[in-house]
């Protein structure tokens, strides 16, 4: 998410130089004094793996001395809650105040913990010298407790038995999260047909759980309707994302789920806006787009694709899942949207695939009252 960099000023205080081959005891403490710098790849939601898993992504911003270090707890912490059986679910519910706690003091749009309980990660199971590790694809949205819609183009070049989802994270570094997240192996991938990965034309896929979420505080599902009301003008949506702060090198990747406000932006007038770019004079915005944005410094940017634009409706009790974060040209330039693929032009084989994955109709998560 962009203009969201103040995570970054965390970055490495310490003296210390980085060391080689390290023992347990040699670990450099982190500033908190009770957490230990560990390389990147030995922490996992912020704890030290003793069994050779991985992490979601290489993150910055850790205040530890060497930048592929983060600060981790001790692998002998408590676990956090499991999920919680007395759950209601109901679609688009955003916890305003998080969960248990609302953490106080954030700047840079920080989403508290479980807000957008939809939210999901994809990630791609890799082995790297002979360890397993989850690395970060894409952003994701739980529409039923089987399945999870995302951007064709995060994964229309993976097999379903490489993809992985991690539902109810908020923070992929540390695990202090009252409720803990879910992850789920994916057992198929559906990709639009009409899915052209050159234009990312109808930029939709759906990744079937092979186990359901537990619906929970923290994991619950996201509305779809094929007629939403969404009120204008200020319509009330935004995005959220794990993505970087800022479009290039410079720009990081965020710890900590982060959200933005942004305008919707009417067809035609983002086609006009996309002409005044690289895209020149004759480009024409495919009726399977939709655009947000278009304010200076506030766009989802890398790392965001697949992720969910969503409005909350007339009830403004409930979101609803408008658009899937698709492309841009460079990330928050003033008059220029991002795109999004439009859940509402792509809704009808959204919802038949998923019907078809379920194997019979499932009424009850595709509408909503
Ligand atoms: N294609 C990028 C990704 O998959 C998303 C870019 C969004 N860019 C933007 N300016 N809104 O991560």
């Amino acid at each position: 998410m962009r203009h969201l960099a103040v995570l970054a000023a965390l970055v490495a205080l310490a003296a210390a130089g980085p060391r080689e081959r390290r023992q347990t005891t040699e670990y450099e403490r982190c500033q908190d004094g009770t957490k230990v710098c560990v390389p990147y790849y030995l922490c996992q939601d912020g704890k030290v793996i003793t069994d050779g898993s991985g992490v979601i992504d290489i993150r910055t911003a850790s205040g530890c001395s060497n930048y592929l270090d983060v600060c981790c707890a001790d692998p002998h912490t408590t676990d956090p809650v499991t999920p919680d059986p007395g759950h209601v679910s109901r679609c688009g519910v955003r916890n305003y105040n998080g969960i248990d706690v609302r953490i106080q003091g954030f700047q840079g749009n920080e989403t508290q913990v479980a807000e957008f309980p939809w939210m999901s990660a994809v990630l791609k199971k890799e082995v790297v010298s002979g360890e397993e590790i989850n690395l970060y694809l894409c952003g994701g949205s739980l529409i039923h407790p089987s399945i999870v819609l995302t951007a064709a183009h995060c994964v229309n070049k993976h097999l379903s038995s490489d993809l992985r989802v991690r539902l109810g994270e908020w923070d992929t570094q540390n695990e202090y999260e009252p409720y803990k997240h879910q992850d789920r192996d994916v057992s198929a991938v559906v990709i639009h047909p009409r899915f052209n990965g050159s234009n990312l034309h109808n930029d939709y896929a759906l990744l079937y759980l092979q186990t359901p979420a537990e619906l929970s505080r923290n994991v619950d599902v996201i509305c779809l309707d094929n007629n939403p009301t969404i009120l204008a003008p200020h319509h009330n949506c935004l995005v959220t994302g794990w993505g970087k702060d800022r479009f290039g090198k410079k720009g990081v990747f965020q710890n900590v789920l982060k959200k933005i406000d942004l305008p919707y932006v009417p067809h035609g007038e983002c086609q006009t806006a996309l002409r005044t770019t690289r895209l020149g004079g004759f480009f024409k915005l495919d009726k399977s787009f939709l655009c947000a944005g278009g304010e200076a410094g506030k766009d989802s940017c890398s790392g965001d694709g697949g992720s969910p634009l969503v409005c909350l409706d007339a009830t403004k009790t409930q979101y609803v899942q408008v658009g899937i974060v698709a492309w841009g040209i460079g990330c928050g330039t003033s008059n220029i949207p991002g795109v999004y693929a439009d859940v509402l032009y792509g809704y009808d084989w959204i919802v038949a695939e998923a019907d078809k994955l379920l194997a019979s109709p499932v009424v009850d998560y595709w509408g909503y009252d």
